[in-house]
């Protein structure tokens, strides 16, 4: 059969017969999150397009939801070679010892998809990415996700309500410093332990977008939520620089043809599928949404924007000011 189908379908993508002589080259692409997700879906996505173009010169394996690696061990284990795309949140960059990554963190630096977007998509993106490859990673592309809401078991309408309550973070300075600012105790722990240590009571609330909240189930054991909107959540796409580089050229550019389509899917349903988890979340009725008020979201913004100031010497003031440039935020205007 097979070998004539597959040469006509090698010709039809432009691969040469010697990308595809021997077994086909196996990608293992490993997250945390559940599949029904903007990352999860993304990387079906990239999957489905990466064989489809390289006509099966390459097999794709997705492992979502932590089953293959947890948040610290995927990015040793990429490092080493033993998988080969991830896409990290951005606020978990900082163990690499690429601490720029965290000024996506900072509280209220972007107003939306449309802002994020001009740096994700733009020239300060490309720079942040070029940061990794000293450490042997390439970076390919910025997959969205969303904005956090802050959750907990008692109500939540203003930063006072946070006060000394134990508050899971991911393993950010950025977001250590924004919960200190507000006096509650960050507690850095892998996003596969979060629904475990809620339930248990290990921690007291947390913050994330309405996509992770739900797929997790930390609806059912977290009782408030309130949509500060106060900080973004994505990715950046990686992969051992090594490993890529040494892909036969023309498979390289098909999968890089893939990235590009994944990427634009990705950030077209990342807002959709948070609003849809967001109703799923209000349908459950197990947790009380709720919308503060444009003043109550002020003073959250009045009590959290200072972070900015006080992590200028870790991400650089430079970078943070290029941001500002990019999206138009003031610090001073709030
Ligand atoms: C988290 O740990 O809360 C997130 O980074 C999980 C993810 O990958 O979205």
């Amino acid at each position: 059969m097979k070998i004539r189908s597959l040469l006509v379908g090698l010709v039809a993508v432009g691969l040469s017969a010697a990308a595809v002589a021997a077994d086909p080259i196996v990608i293992k692409f490993s997250h945390v999150v559940a599949q029904d997700t903007p990352k999860g879906k993304a990387a079906e996505k990239f999957k489905e397009l990466a064989e489809k173009y390289t006509g099966g010169a390459v097999k794709v394996e997705v492992y979502a939801n932590s089953t293959l690696y947890k948040d610290k061990e995927e990015m040793e284990a990429l490092q080493l070679g033993a998988v080969h795309l991830l896409a990290p949140s951005l606020a978990k960059f900082g163990p690499l010892g690429v601490k720029e990554f965290e000024v996506f963190d900072l509280p209220y630096i972007f107003d939306g998809y449309e802002a994020l977007n001009k740096v994700t998509q733009g020239a300060v993106g490309q720079q942040l990415l070029a940061k990794l490859e000293p450490k042997g990673i390439k970076g390919l592309a910025f997959w969205d996700n969303g904005f956090k809401s802050f959750s907990a078991n008692s109500p939540i309408r203003k930063p006072e309500d946070l006060k000394g309550k134990k508050m899971r973070i991911q393993s950010s300075k950025v977001l250590e410093e924004q919960m200190r600012e507000i006096k509650s105790l960050p507690q850095v722990m892998a996003f596969s332990e979060v629904y475990q240590a809620l339930q248990t009571g290990v921690v007291d609330g947390t913050e994330n977008p309405h996509s992770n909240l739900y797929t997790q189930k930390m609806h059912e054991v977290q009782k408030h939520m309130t949509l500060t909107d106060h900080g973004y959540l994505g990715y950046a796409v990686i992969t051992n620089k090594k490993f890529w580089d040494g892909l036969p050229a023309e498979v390289r550019t098909q999968l890089d043809k893939a990235m590009k389509e994944s990427t634009v899917y990705a950030n077209q349903i990342a807002k959709e599928e948070n609003d849809k988890s967001l109703a799923a979340v209000r349908a459950s009725g197990k947790t009380e949404v709720y919308a503060p008020t444009a003043e109550e979201k002020a003073a959250f913004k009045k009590a959290l924007v200072p972070v900015h100031k006080k992590m200028e010497s870790r991400i650089g003031a430079e970078l943070i000011q290029s941001i500002y440039k990019e999206t138009g935020f003031d610090p001073a205007k709030l």
